[in-house]
């Protein structure tokens, strides 16, 4: 009797597929959750600077968090030389997408939906009934057609369009002169560089040029925080004005606020780890293109790496490094079948890795 309540496009959502936590693997595997080693949502394994938590003794936690962000805002100001007014931090990256659909979007507009990558985009605009439009990358090297995907965006009246870059789950970045193509029409672009400090190719840069370029953020992958949930966002100042407007008031912990200044602060300390991950990527990668005739890797730009496996062996690679205790993202797009993204971890996590996938 409840369900005459509830939004049509809400009972028709599907609920997201986050990864289980290790208490439910290891039930669901047998094993012991210590033995678990997580691959599959692209997490540092080396953790935070080294000084986060005593950093935390000087927190008032029975304070509110400062709802403007000043320190923090002047933080990212000086880490990415953009403006104070051109930046405002989420609850992750995903809390800033969520506000972008909420500014912009309404029930019956378009998402041009660039597939394979981030679920939560097509997830969020499901959420508030946005007809999602799937269009598929090229699966040889998953570039964009960007002739078709304009027509597509032309004939849809697309309203927004996300583009990753590095995408998830394919490592591939997105080209400027692509990028331009895409920011000449009249849509609201979203650069998602959650994965920028593996790469360090950025398009903030742009902002200044185009009014309807944002660039997102996050602490989640480089910094070893994706516990704490934090993001940002980078837009012009009016942008930036309408997500204070929407954005939860005190959507930022006092604990995540001071992690994410003090690993500003720090951030070179966190550079070697950042290195001998983009070291490890490489040595997997021509592991896995030496493996065996069925194994491909995908070229990545950041801390994971899309590997293709023949026809029917996705699945069955997938069980037997869940056996041993190493979980790994698998997916169930048409074009992502047989294929297993890795997340890269730390060295001896890869040498396991390698050691099942060598056994068979
Ligand atoms: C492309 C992309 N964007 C955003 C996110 C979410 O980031 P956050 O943890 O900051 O919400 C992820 C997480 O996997 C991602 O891969």
């Amino acid at each position: 009797m409840i369900n005459k309540f509830i939004n049509q496009h809400i009972l028709d959502l599907k609920k997201y597929d986050p990864v289980d936590s290790d208490k439910k693997l290891a039930e669901q595997f047998r094993l012991d959750e210590k033995d678990i080693i997580r691959l599959n949502a692209n997490e540092n394994p080396y953790g935070p600077w080294a000084g986060i938590k005593n950093s935390f003794s000087e927190i008032k936690f029975n304070v509110y968090p400062d709802s403007n962000q000043d320190l923090l805002r002047d933080s990212l100001s000086e880490y990415t030389g953009l403006d104070k007014n051109q930046i405002v931090a989420g609850s992750g990256a995903d809390e800033l997408i969520e506000c972008i659909f909420k500014i912009f979007c309404k029930k019956n507009d378009v998402l041009v939906d660039v597939q394979p990558t981030f679920g939560m985009y097509s997830f969020l605009a499901d959420s508030i009934g946005m007809k999602v439009i799937p269009f598929d990358r090229n699966s040889k090297n998953w570039e964009i057609d960007i002739g078709k995907l304009k027509s597509e965006i032309s004939i849809n009246s697309a309203k927004v369009i996300f583009l990753a870059s590095p995408n998830n789950p394919t490592g591939n970045l997105l080209s400027n002169k692509d990028l331009k193509e895409i920011l000449q029409m009249d849509i609201l672009v979203v650069v998602d560089e959650t994965y920028f400090e593996f790469c360090g190719e950025t398009s903030a840069g742009m902002i200044k040029d185009y009014k309807n370029l944002i660039v997102l953020r996050s602490f989640s992958k480089w910094a070893g925080i994706a516990g704490l949930r934090i993001g940002y966002m980078l837009a012009n100042s009016e942008v930036v004005d309408n997500v204070f407007k929407v954005k939860q008031p005190y959507n930022i912990n006092v604990v995540a606020e001071k992690a994410a200044i003090v690993t500003l602060e720090n951030r070179l300390d966190l550079q070697p780890n950042i290195e001998k991950i983009l070291a490890e990527k490489e040595k997997f990668r021509n592991f896995i293109n030496e493996l065996a005739e069925w194994s491909m890797p995908f070229p990545s730009d950041a801390n994971f790496i899309l590997c293709k496996f023949a026809k029917n062996r996705g699945e069955f690679i997938f069980n037997k490094l869940a056996r041993e205790g190493i979980f790994v993202r698998s997916f169930s797009n048409e074009n992502l079948k047989d294929c297993l993204r890795f997340t890269i971890g730390t060295i001896d996590q890869m040498k396991k890795v390698k050691k099942v996938l060598l056994k068979l």
